[in-house]
């Protein structure tokens, strides 16, 4: 098995087992099980091994173990192989400000990155600001938490170009471009983990697109948004679908149950956009907060 990243000895792999409760399954292919690929069958130890969050190996999906996608995936069984087209994913797979910084800092891979999957990331920004710019007046604050290069908060002033912008991110290479295409915009280049740096009821909408699933305390930071949007403002989320997103730089991935199940506390809103099929939620800040 060949793997990139870091060395996996056989002490972390046992103390990873015993961190990760969950029961390994491995999908049967439709020729061994006759026709119905939802079938798992268990698989014995000794036959998985634990491939760390900052370390991965690439293979068809259907050659995998399948293991619950969150920090730990396993992979390879002896004799598979190890194929496939990388794409630019790989780029940021660490999910680090120095991975994103290798795509946002290099043209060609924001070009490819744009153009992978028949153009998605740039259908999925013009399908997300359809859905919520009639909510957008000529003279709101908006936050872009995530912003990368800036997509989201471009696609927007396009249509309403009075607003205010702002944008945090961790990339310095994201951050720098964002400043270039909106100079006018006040972005922060900053690690998110468990807070946000702005103060309460600042921003008329605050937005995260495709970035809530790589941060490691998201409940945390979903709070953040609504304490630092107004009473009577909004904060919009976008996700994946965890049921097909195969992300390995992704920490958490919610099909429209579990993202509902998550954004209850909040009284989110949850929605599947129909072009991109990415899940759009929408919490609205009542006009008097409770503290
Ligand atoms: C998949 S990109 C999405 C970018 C943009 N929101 C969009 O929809 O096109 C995820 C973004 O989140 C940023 N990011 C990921 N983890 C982060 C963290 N812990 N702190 C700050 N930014 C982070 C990355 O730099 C990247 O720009």
């Amino acid at each position: 098995m060949k793997r990139t990243g870091k060395k996996i000895g056989w002490l972390n792999i046992l103390r990873l087992r015993e961190l990760v409760p969950y029961k390994l399954v491995r999908r049967v292919s439709e020729e061994k099980i006759g026709g119905d690929s939802t079938q798992d069958d268990e698989v014995k130890k000794a036959q998985y091994d634990y491939v760390p969050k900052d370390s991965y190996v690439y293979g068809p999906a259907d050659t995998f173990l399948l293991v619950p996608k969150n920090r730990y995936r396993l992979v390879l069984l002896p004799g598979q192989k190890i194929s496939g087209d990388a794409g630019v994913g790989w780029l940021t797979e660490d999910n680090s400000p120095q991975g994103y910084d290798r795509l946002w800092g290099d043209p060609d891979a924001v070009e490819r990155f744009r153009e992978e999957a028949d153009g998605v990331r740039e259908k999925l920004t013009v399908e997300i600001v359809d859905h919520i710019i009639e909510r957008i007046r000529g003279e709101s604050h908006i936050l872009d938490v995530g912003c990368g290069v800036g997509d989201l908060l471009t696609e927007i002033r396009k249509r309403r170009a009075t607003i205010a912008l702002a944008g945090c991110d961790f990339s310095p290479c994201g951050i720098e471009k964002a400043r270039c295409r909106l100079p006018e915009g006040d972005f922060t280049q900053q690690v998110i983990e468990k807070d946000l740096p702005y103060e309460n009821d600042r921003f008329d909408a605050v937005l995260c697109t495709d970035t809530l699933e790589h941060l490691e305390y998201p409940a945390n930071i979903v709070n953040e948004m609504v304490r630092i949007c107004r009473p009577g403002g909004f904060v919009v989320i976008v996700v994946p679908d965890g049921d097909v997103d195969q992300f390995f730089g992704h920490l958490w991935f919610w099909n429209e149950n579990r993202l509902r199940e998550f954004l209850s506390p909040w009284n989110g809103i949850v929605q599947r956009l129909p072009k991109t099929r990415e899940f759009l939620a929408v919490i609205d800040i009542p006009e008097v907060k409770k503290r």
